[in-house]
């Protein structure tokens, strides 16, 4: 069956290039965002350069979620709380995919106590919670190619099946998914977006840089994997 996945946020720069990549890769879309109409226009653009894809906007963060078997909320994490509480009771055994890095500017600190990922899981008990996407900037998902690599995508969860589907769908879109850890693991990656900003913006970098975690050539193709998920 084909899967369904929600994008809350669908309007934003990271939810505009995960329903592009998503839908590329033959998944129904469903997607939300409070701004109504540039979402209409993104949908609008989307399905006139990519006639293929199967999208259809929802009335409600709630109605996306019930649609849906992944959902994503792409928020900004100050409006992360807002989205959980609206999708709580739909997303009961559902993947949730926790994309937030939660930073205030100036980019000098993660304003978490413990992690974006880690206080979604508080508010949705019921849903599984997969970390991932959220090292990566929008511009590497419209481009995951960087010189023949495909940029690193680390994902971070509890629930080894949850964990796997998005393997899926982080290997679909064109990046390199990493299994890193239980969902504990969130402080790191979202500690090491901050570093990744810091550096560009320090450097004057575009924002199309990303994670790779080099491996010796010798190592055969299952080894630079990095994980036993069958994709
Ligand atoms: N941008 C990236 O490259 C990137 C990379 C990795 C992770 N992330 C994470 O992804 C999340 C989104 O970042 P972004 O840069 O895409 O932000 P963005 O460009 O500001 O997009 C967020 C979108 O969500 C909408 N929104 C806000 N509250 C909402 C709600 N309650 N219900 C539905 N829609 C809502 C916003 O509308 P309004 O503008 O009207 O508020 C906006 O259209 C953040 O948590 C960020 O840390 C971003």
């Amino acid at each position: 069956m084909t899967e369904t996945v929600a994008i809350i946020g669908a309007a934003g720069r990271l939810g505009s290039a995960l329903a592009q990549r998503i839908g590329m890769t033959g998944r129904r879309l469903v997607l939300y965002d409070l701004r109504t109409e540039r979402l209409r226009e993104c949908l609008h653009t989307l399905l006139s350069e990519h006639p293929e894809i199967c999208a259809e906007v929802a009335d409600s963060a709630r109605d996306a979620g019930w649609e849906a078997d992944i959902v994503i909320p792409a928020v900004p994490y100050d409006m992360q709380m807002e989205v959980a509480c609206a999708i709580r009771d739909v997303v009961t055994r559902k993947i949730v995919v926790s994309v937030a890095n939660p930073f205030a500017e100036p980019l000098d600190a993660v304003v978490s106590p413990t992690s974006a990922a880690e206080e979604l899981a508080r508010v949705l008990p019921h849903a599984l919670i997969v970390k991932a996407f959220n090292t990566v900037s929008a511009a590497d998902i419209l481009q995951p190619d960087a010189n023949g690599n495909r940029f690193d995508c680390f994902v971070a969860g509890n629930d080894d099946d949850a964990v796997a589907t998005v393997c899926r769908l982080v290997n679909d879109v064109g990046l390199n998914p990493v299994v890193v850890g239980g969902l504990a693991t969130s402080r790191i990656l979202e500690g090491m977006t901050l570093l990744l900003m810091r550096v560009a913006q320090r450097c004057r970098w575009s924002d199309r840089v990303g994670w790779k975690i080099l491996v010796p050539p010798a190592h055969t193709a299952q080894e630079r994997r990095f994980q036993d998920v069958q994709l």
